[in-house]
């Protein structure tokens, strides 16, 4: 089992992030490695990293993605990822993400790339001021997992899509320059949670929770207080109505499923026992009582991120150290690239 997953460092880690995908990442990291850091799983590994270079594909400030790498980095250690036991780095200082990316792109098809609701979604209208790079960013993110060989990919729901990308642009490849009994890329498999796999905005049940609203009340954030979580959770969209008993009643109230499954996420409960407790309450119950269960879960680790986040050569010493190791994780598969596309390289 080969568990390799990213996140780009731009802005803060926010609950939809940590219950779609750093969740899971810490628990495959610990089924992995075990909890006392003895290894369960013969040859099992998980390489994590932050994705600065996909950062680049849209306008960014040079000197918040440095701060952002490093800050993000503390965050994924506040939450448990455990640099002892995990690889933790960042692209930018692993070349070969960008060197495998080339070589992929002589097999990802315009037309597939041309499918990516991502690309849609961030190009909106102005699809001719792109940057190539948000056009090709699944390329890169396919680079990033074929690398390793990685057999599994812990991701929210909204990076489904570009694990698809990856899988046909690994069979393609296998299947244009391999034998079937040699083939140098794993297919690699999204694990995405069933609860939570789509947190969405706190003032819009239709759009996701992202880093880039512009609004600071739509997510909640690692790093904030326990007063300005119960503030975004009490500000939170909801609806007049009393809560139903099953998960059915929610249909058509996207904001009140939204609560009801950040509730249940956290807990660790599904959303129908949820609504067993609340069913016949209104959001005047509900609202105060999920504000407590996430100053809970959240307290330990923004403790543990504010004691991190301003230790930069902890932070650097950590990335240079797993970035070394993802190095030489990469270097047989990069070397196998290059052979099955008849590169000569001395
Ligand atoms: P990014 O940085 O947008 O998000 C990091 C992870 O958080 C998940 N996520 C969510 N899950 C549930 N609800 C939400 N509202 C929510 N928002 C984000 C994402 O699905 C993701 O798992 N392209 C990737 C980074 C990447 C990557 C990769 C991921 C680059 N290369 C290779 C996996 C494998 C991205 O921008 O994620």
């Amino acid at each position: 089992m080969r568990v390799v997953s990213g996140i780009q460092p731009t802005g803060n880690l926010h609950l939809g992030n940590y219950l779609g995908a750093i969740r899971n990442w810490v628990r495959m990291q610990d089924e992995i490695a075990g909890a006392d850091g003895s290894t369960k799983e013969e040859g099992g590994e998980c390489l994590f990293f932050l994705a600065d270079l996909h950062a680049i594909s849209m306008a960014h400030d040079p000197a918040a993605l440095k701060a952002g790498t490093l800050e993000m980095t503390a965050a994924l250690v506040a939450c448990g990822i455990d640099p002892d036991k995990s690889i933790l780095f960042n692209q930018a200082q692993v070349p070969a993400h960008a060197e495998l990316q080339w070589l992929l792109s002589g097999t990802a098809r315009m037309g597939w790339l041309n499918r990516m609701t991502q690309f849609k979604d961030k190009s909106g209208k102005n699809r001719e001021g792109a940057s190539i790079a948000l056009f090709t960013y699944p390329v890169l993110q396919a680079a990033d997992v074929l690398l390793y060989q990685a057999t599994h990919v812990p991701v929210g729901d909204d990076q489904k899509q570009h694990l698809e990308l990856a899988r046909d642009i690994a069979q393609k490849f296998n299947g244009d320059f391999c034998t079937e009994d040699a083939p140098v890329f794993t297919l690699p498999e999204p694990i995405v949670p069933a609860e939570a796999a789509r947190i969405m905005s706190l003032r819009n049940g239709s759009a996701k929770m992202s880093k880039s609203d512009p609004s600071e009340m739509s997510r909640i954030n690692l790093h904030d207080d326990a007063d300005m979580i119960t503030k975004k959770i009490k500000k939170a969209k909801s609806d007049a109505d009393d809560l139903p008993s099953e998960v059915a009643g929610l249909e058509g109230r996207p904001e009140a499923l939204n609560l009801v499954t950040i509730y249940a996420a956290i807990t660790g409960e599904t959303a129908d026992s949820v609504l067993s407790q609340y069913g016949g309450k209104g959001f005047g119950t509900l609202k105060p009582a999920l504000a407590e269960v996430l100053v809970d879960a959240f307290a330990p680790i923004s403790a543990r991120f504010r004691e991190l986040k301003d230790d930069r050569e902890s932070l650097d010493a950590i990335l240079a150290r797993g970035a070394a190791k993802a190095r030489q994780r990469g270097e047989d598969t990069l070397k196998q690239t290059y052979d099955a596309l008849g590169l000569v390289r001395g």
